[in-house]
């Protein structure tokens, strides 16, 4: 395959990323693996040679999305064989996992189908899917449109890629574990992320390395489950075949550079001591946590097989907060799980209340075909949906307020990471991952600087850059 186009530019690839951070991660990999095929980035779709959406199947609304700009490119590309030229599209992430053919079968323009586990192959991928387009435009008619990997290959892609390069401002996240055992009644992913699996050690000690390397001083652990996460232990390692989240933790914030650490997302029940008692001991780790709850009636966690209640979820709020006082809480909602009455509702905004929550992401229960909720009985109404989601973000919205408030007049060390929208404004995050606004030099993106914090508001803070340490990083 070549790297230039037949009109001698360099060939582009635009990569559009919906959902988690999971799959903003799985982009910029996306992006390493296509660079050494002569890949740039484009800006636009219209200026690519090659589009991607990497899809999120969470929620329906996510994959209607999908769909939608599908008919949009199946235009573009129209108007490109016009002009003799191609575009060539593909559908990567948890959609892509799920819906496999029948995306090719929805929107013939498809040329690849790639799931999360198979995009290490998509330089294969792409020359088959070039092969096909050949043999079409020879005028030959071809059995099946698009090329399609949703596999679970045997052989681990993050051995298949190359060097990471995703180091953006200072920051990069590292995926260490996928998949999820849990099989909450609610959610598509041990279906579209297949079974938990743990990257060794060793091996997420070398990314990191690589990722300071390269510039990161923030470094964001991922995984669908990640405190779940149970890696084979480095060889030199005594005591032990497996490494928890918690000695992985310890020994991140032993590599020189590393000034940030933080992990997402966390399920309750595992929680344990040793990861409790990280947030009190490793400086670097950031007193933000994000710990989906879901709901706060047992009736409710117990259909959604959440394998916690209501009080093992308080007794752990407590215990982190005696491990580090100033930690800020961060959670998932549900509301209109089927069978959810007010009571149960009521009893979600008890916790709310109970908690108080920095932060938080809240949704309507979306039935997802092929899980066990969808055929619940008792589904409920999307108007009740909407009334107890509207009530719920009102309470969630005061506490995110009131805890940017509460952090006024306080002077914080605040990791700018880009521009604003004002001229001479950049935007920065706090240690419980607010967002702060200042003016300031551009040089200071990507530096931890001082900052005083001067007034709070709902989604963010107004800071001014505390001058010393200002010359200091400038
Ligand atoms: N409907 C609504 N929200 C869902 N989530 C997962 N599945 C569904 C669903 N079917 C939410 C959960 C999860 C977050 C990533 O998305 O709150 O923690
Ligand atoms: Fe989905 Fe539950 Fe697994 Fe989270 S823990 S990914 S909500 S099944």
């Amino acid at each position: 395959m070549t790297d230039v186009r037949t009109d001698g530019q360099r060939k582009r690839v635009f990569i559009r990323t919906y959902g988690c951070q999971m799959n903003v991660y799985d982009s910029d990999r996306m992006a390493d693996v296509l660079r050494p095929l002569g890949y740039a980035m484009a800006d636009t779709p219209e200026q690519a040679d090659l589009v991607v959406l990497n899809t999120c199947h969470i929620r329906e609304h996510a994959s209607e999305k999908v769909y939608s700009e599908l008919g949009r490119l199946r235009d573009t590309k129209r108007e490109r064989r016009a002009e003799g030229r191609d575009l060539t599209i593909a559908v990567a992430g948890c959609v892509a996992q799920a819906e496999g053919e029948e995306i090719v079968r929805r929107q013939p323009a498809v040329d690849i189908v790639v799931g999360p586990q198979a995009y290490h192959r998509l330089p294969e991928l792409l020359a088959e899917a070039e092969r096909k387009a050949a043999i079409r435009r020879a005028g030959k008619r071809l059995p099946g449109a698009g090329v399609l990997d949703t596999d679970f290959p045997a052989e681990s892609k993050f051995d298949h890629l190359p060097a990471p390069q995703g180091v953006r401002a200072g920051s990069a996240f590292l995926s260490i574990q996928e998949g999820c055992d849990k099989f909450c009644t609610f959610c598509v992913v041990p279906y579209t992320r297949g079974a938990e699996y743990s990257r060794p050690a060793s091996a997420v000690l070398s990314e990191a390395r690589q990722l300071v390397a390269a510039g990161a001083i923030e470094i964001t652990l991922l995984g669908q489950n990640v405190n779940a996460y149970h890696g084979e232990a480095p060889s030199s390692s005594t005591g032990g075949s497996t490494w928890s989240l918690a000695r992985l933790i310890h020994a991140l914030a032993e590599i020189d550079g590393v000034a940030r650490i933080r992990y997402t997302t966390s399920h309750p029940r595992d929680m344990d001591d040793d990861l409790i008692a990280a947030h009190g001991a490793v400086p670097q780790l950031m007193p933000y946590l994000h710990l989906p709850v879901q709901s706060g009636s047992d009736r409710i966690l117990e259909a959604m097989n959440r394998r916690h209640g209501r009080d093992l979820f308080l007794r752990l709020v407590d215990r982190l907060r005696h491990a580090r006082a100033d930690l800020a809480l961060s959670s998932d909602f549900i509301v209109g799980f089927p069978g959810e009455s007010d009571a149960d509702f009521d009893d979600t905004m008890r916790l709310v209340d109970q908690v108080g929550f920095a932060s938080a992401f809240s949704f309507k229960y979306s039935r997802r075909p092929g899980t066990p909720g969808s055929a619940m009985p008792d589904q409920v109404p999307e108007a009740v949906k909407s009334a107890r989601l509207a009530a719920l973000q009102a309470l969630l919205g005061r506490q995110a307020r009131d805890f940017n408030i509460s952090k006024v007049g306080a002077t914080v060390p605040v990791l700018f990471a880009e521009t604003g929208r004002k001229p001479g404004q950049i935007i920065g995050k706090t240690p419980w991952l607010q967002s702060v606004y200042a003016e300031g030099n551009e040089r200071l993106i990507g530096h931890i600087v001082e900052a005083r914090l001067i007034e709070g508001h709902a989604n963010s803070l107004a800071g001014e850059i505390v001058t010393r340490a200002y010359e200091a990083a400038a």
